[in-house]
């Protein structure tokens, strides 16, 4: 992991986009509106929108929550209940304005993630998922997680990966993909192996996450994991 993480956050322009009455902006780093839509850095939505985005979030277990640290189970029956949970995973990403969802966070221990990049791209869902491949070129870049509001740090991973896997119908379904598509394919892979972006970035970064987290818990013990 770079080291040199915390200088370029330094250096990134601010794009603060005040949503929380009660969030301290001085607790903010500033970075790309990257994976799972972080809610401290997403544009003033407008009421309604706002109120289905604090919907989602309250169905999303938060970091401290023991089942966001496991590895979870395959999935062997492709049957309504996993297309229900699918459409509900899509549901609730979308509103919770995320690009990616894994069934973990939603409290499910199931391998199968959802994900969406680009707004007008259909939802493609996921189950069993494995890399099969990965390229050798990595990239470092500002990640968020709905699972940790309000935190981002640099995490590089490979630009490009080829996964294979089943869709909700449980036909093979083998995926090429690239840049951001690639970066939250394997963001919401993680969540199925229980590891999570503090995991994967800098022991400074997580260091500075971890204070962020304990000074909020302080600050709102009530929305404390
Ligand atoms: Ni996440």
């Amino acid at each position: 992991m770079a080291e040199e993480a915390r200088e370029r956050d330094d250096l990134q322009p601010d794009r603060e986009q005040e949503l929380e009455p009660d969030h301290d902006p001085s607790l903010d780093t500033e970075h790309d509106p990257e994976l799972d839509g972080d809610e401290d850095e997403r544009p003033r939505l407008d009421p309604e929108l706002e109120a289905r985005r604090r919907a989602a979030m309250s169905f999303i277990r938060r970091f401290g929550d023991p089942v966001l640290k496991s590895r979870a189970t395959p999935v062997d029956r492709f049957d309504d209940t996993l297309r229900n949970q699918v459409a509900r995973m899509a549901g609730i990403m979308s509103d919770a304005l995320g690009v990616g969802l894994a069934a973990p966070q939603l409290g499910i221990s199931q391998r199968v993630l959802v994900y969406r990049v680009g707004q007008d791209a259909p939802v493609i869902a996921l189950v069993n998922p494995e890399v099969e491949w990965s390229g050798d070129d990595e990239e470092p870049l500002d990640e968020g997680c709905l699972s940790i509001p309000g935190i981002e740090v640099e995490v590089e991973r490979p630009i490009h990966v080829r996964v294979r896997a089943h869709d909700e119908h449980g036909d093979e379904r083998l995926v090429e993909a690239s840049g951001l598509e690639a970066r939250v394919i394997q963001h919401e892979l993680d969540h199925l192996n229980g590891v999570l972006i503090l995991d994967r970035t800098s022991k400074d970064q997580r260091k500075e996450a971890m204070r962020t987290l304990r000074e909020r818990e302080r600050e709102e013990p009530e929305q404390a994991a």
